[in-house]
């Protein structure tokens, strides 16, 4: 995706010069609620088949972005493009988004994906085929029958990626997908990322792993209060981070403008 993040004089980063177009692009994107800038001067292109992690501290505007980005939320400032054009219904359709805690139907495990399919346009005579598989993916068919609401966490959370993979979408936005899991309920949940992948699916995540942006990222963007601190490779950033921000973080440190004002005035 990226081949370079370069400062722009908005103060964003330019993060793609990649020849194909762009499945999703976000152009100057910036969203203020009440005077204040959540997000600001966001511009990344995700192209498909990529596996873009976003990452950031607490209320950085991580969870935000996706949903600018899905459409969920409204921005006030900039473009969403998919595939070149402003976002419509279609396109939101070729979506799929999991977030970090899953709303289970009040129905069977079965029918929270006949149901989602359904909701998905897609015909009726194909669903139950398309749920059996979407089942076996996620190693659910024994739970099948089961009130979805009454499945565990990390259950819950196959189930809603299962049911998201199930509509067949071009990109698929994750917030947290395995926060809270366990390691094997973390492992089961990236092989199913992985999987997605390995199908042709765009992949935007968010983390507060390390770990997890080399394993399943291919890019990163870091968000520093709601703007991009740094942008590109994964193994390259996370091995090199050149933002003090994203250094920071990566040690563990809470970063702090203020921290390095006072270091640059001594
Ligand atoms: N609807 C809203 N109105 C006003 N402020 C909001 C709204 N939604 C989120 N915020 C604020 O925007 C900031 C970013 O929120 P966001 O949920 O995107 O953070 P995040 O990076 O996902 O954090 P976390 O890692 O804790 O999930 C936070 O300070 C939050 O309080
Ligand atoms: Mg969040």
């Amino acid at each position: 995706m990226f081949s370079g993040s370069a400062r722009s004089k908005t103060g964003a980063f330019a993060v793609s010069q990649s020849l194909d177009p762009p499945l999703l692009a976000a152009r100057d994107l910036a969203l203020t609620v009440r005077g204040e800038p959540l997000l600001r001067n966001v511009d990344l292109d995700i192209h498909a088949a990529r596996r873009l992690m976003i990452l950031g501290a607490n209320g950085a505007g991580k969870s935000l972005l996706l949903r600018c980005l899905h459409g969920l939320t409204r921005r006030t400032g900039g473009g969403v493009y998919w595939r070149g054009r402003p976002m419509d219904r279609a396109a939101r359709r070729a979506q799929a988004m999991v977030f970090q805690r899953p709303v289970m139907l009040r129905r069977s495990v079965l029918s929270n994906l006949l149901f989602a399919l359904g909701a998905a346009g897609v015909r009726k005579s194909e669903r139950r085929a398309r749920a059996q598989e979407a089942l076996e993916q996620a190693r659910l068919e024994h739970l099948a029958r089961r009130p979805a609401r009454l499945l565990s966490g990390g259950e819950q959370q196959r189930l809603a990626l299962a049911r998201a993979l199930a509509c067949r979408p071009e990109i698929l936005f994750l917030d947290e997908p395995t926060a809270s899991l366990d390691p094997a309920a973390t492992l089961a949940v990236e092989q199913l990322i992985s999987a997605a992948h390995s199908d042709g699916v765009a992949i935007v995540m968010v983390t507060h792993e390390a770990g997890q942006a080399r394993r399943l990222g291919d890019d990163i963007v870091f968000l520093h209060r709601g703007a991009v601190a740094e942008a590109g490779r994964a193994a390259h950033c996370l091995s090199a981070p050149s933002s003090a921000p994203l250094q920071a973080w990566l040690e563990g440190r809470l970063y702090l403008e203020e921290t390095r004002l006072s270091a640059e005035k001594r």
